[in-house]
């Protein structure tokens, strides 16, 4: 009988042979140092080994170990429930879900938020929902935006990395193909998708031309703040930094993040919640966010909003640019994201490895995740890293890296 099964070992071996095998790699917490598994894939924590430094976490913040913000969890668990039990429209809606909606849209200058079970979920569900006819989507947009437009069928225009002008180029050559066509381009829908801070290049997109653009064309704007939320200004995003909350008709973030939780959110009009909720599916058929998570977000916003954990992590994103650059590496991006590009995927594996060595931990970024030759190692500081830390980051990279030949 003929094998209709799935060569899961081929694939195996294959990813094996060109070095794209990855592998789970446990830590005992999530802190700006724990204990890690032997690298790399070992199978627990190695409690009698050196603490290892993380600086490839998305934890920008933090305050996944903040007592305030464990507080609240521990609260909402004890009071509220471990899980919402059921979907937010049965019986799954409570008030910290509703604390955290009121302080995300406060943070964002909106009328109303609502929260996901995650950020991917956020994204599918938004730009199912919206069903655009077009989304005109930044070449470097993150995975859950290009899902969302392959769910919603919608006809996706991808424009260069960061490009207003490339953009208004690409609304340009649709309004001319409408016209060609003998169609009427104001009749579709239009939609400009993208992150506002790249989570792999570091690159902060170029909110206002955008805007400019997107407003000479009729079109709608969502901007997704995964890696901003937090961070900028008020403990909102780089809308917020740029005063952009009239301009952008859908802000989105995760609260995984800087937030030190999980689940994601959407902030805008009460029209634009109102729809979601009735009609974004991953909102509607999925379980509400596990209370806990919800009442550790909005502690960790407040935290952020009010404490000086954002100012810690910018000076110490400072720091390390400024030293990993004087030793010669080639730092790219503007955010707290410092992609140090090696370009061969060997190498990148080999300075990976050689500073693990030296107890701190920013695994190499290859392809598939970043293109062939750009291959990487994402270094992110967190704001609870002392000067200390950030020295030894730096003496582990002047290390290694004259160790693989880099330097
Ligand atoms: C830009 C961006 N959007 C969305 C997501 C998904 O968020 P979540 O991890 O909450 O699903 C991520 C990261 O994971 C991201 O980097």
């Amino acid at each position: 009988m003929a094998d209709r099964g799935f060569d899961l070992e081929g694939r195996l071996a294959a990813l094996e042979e060109h070095d794209l095998k990855r592998a789970l790699s446990p830590v005992d917490r999530v802190a700006e140092r724990g204990y890690f598994a032997e690298p790399s894939g070992g199978d627990l924590p190695v409690l009698d080994s050196a603490e290892a430094l993380v600086f490839a976490s998305n934890n920008y913040l933090g305050l996944t170990d903040d007592q305030r913000v464990q507080d609240a969890a521990r609260q909402a668990a004890a009071t509220v429930g471990t899980g919402a039990g059921a979907s937010r429209l049965v019986t799954g809606d409570t008030l910290v879900h509703r604390d955290l909606e009121r302080q995300l849209a406060e943070t964002k200058g909106t009328e109303r938020a609502l929260a996901f079970s995650s950020g991917y979920a956020a994204n599918v569900g938004t730009i199912a929902a919206l069903e655009p006819d077009v989304v005109f989507s930044d070449e470097l947009n993150h995975a859950s935006i290009i899902d969302g437009c392959r769910l919603a069928d919608t006809e996706t225009v991808v424009y260069d990395h960061c490009d207003a002008a490339d953009l208004r180029a690409r609304l340009e050559e649709r309004v001319e193909r409408a016209t060609r066509e003998g169609r009427e381009p104001a009749d579709e829908s239009w939609l400009i998708v993208t992150d506002s801070v790249f989570s792999m290049d570091g690159t902060v997109a170029p909110l206002s031309a955008i805007c400019d653009a997107a407003e000479e064309y009729g079109a709608w704007v969502m901007v997704d703040e995964a890696h901003a939320t937090g961070l900028y200004a008020d403990g909102g995003g780089v809308v917020q930094a740029e005063g952009l909350e009239d301009r952008v008709q859908i802000q989105l973030g995760t609260l995984s993040k800087a937030l030190a939780s999980q689940g994601g959110y959407v902030a805008g009009s009460s029209a634009l919640i109102e729809c979601l909720l009735n009609d974004a599916r991953s909102f509607v058929f999925s379980t509400g966010l596990a209370p806990p998570a919800a009442a550790a977000a909005s502690e960790a916003l407040h935290v952020a909003r009010h404490g000086d954990a954002r100012e810690r992590l910018w000076e110490n994103v400072a720091h390390l640019r400024d030293g990993l650059e004087s030793m010669g590496f080639e730092v790219w991006g503007d955010s707290q994201i410092l992609p140090v590009v090696v370009g061969d995927r060997r190498d990148a594996i080999a300075l990976a490895d050689g500073v693990r060595e030296r107890d701190v931990v920013a695994p190499a970024i290859r392809p598939p995740t970043v293109p062939e030759g750009t291959s990487r190692i994402r270094v992110v500081p967190m704001a609870t890293h002392d000067r200390d830390d950030i020295i030894a980051c730096l003496e582990a990279f002047q290390a290694a890296g004259e160790e693989v030949g880099l330097l």
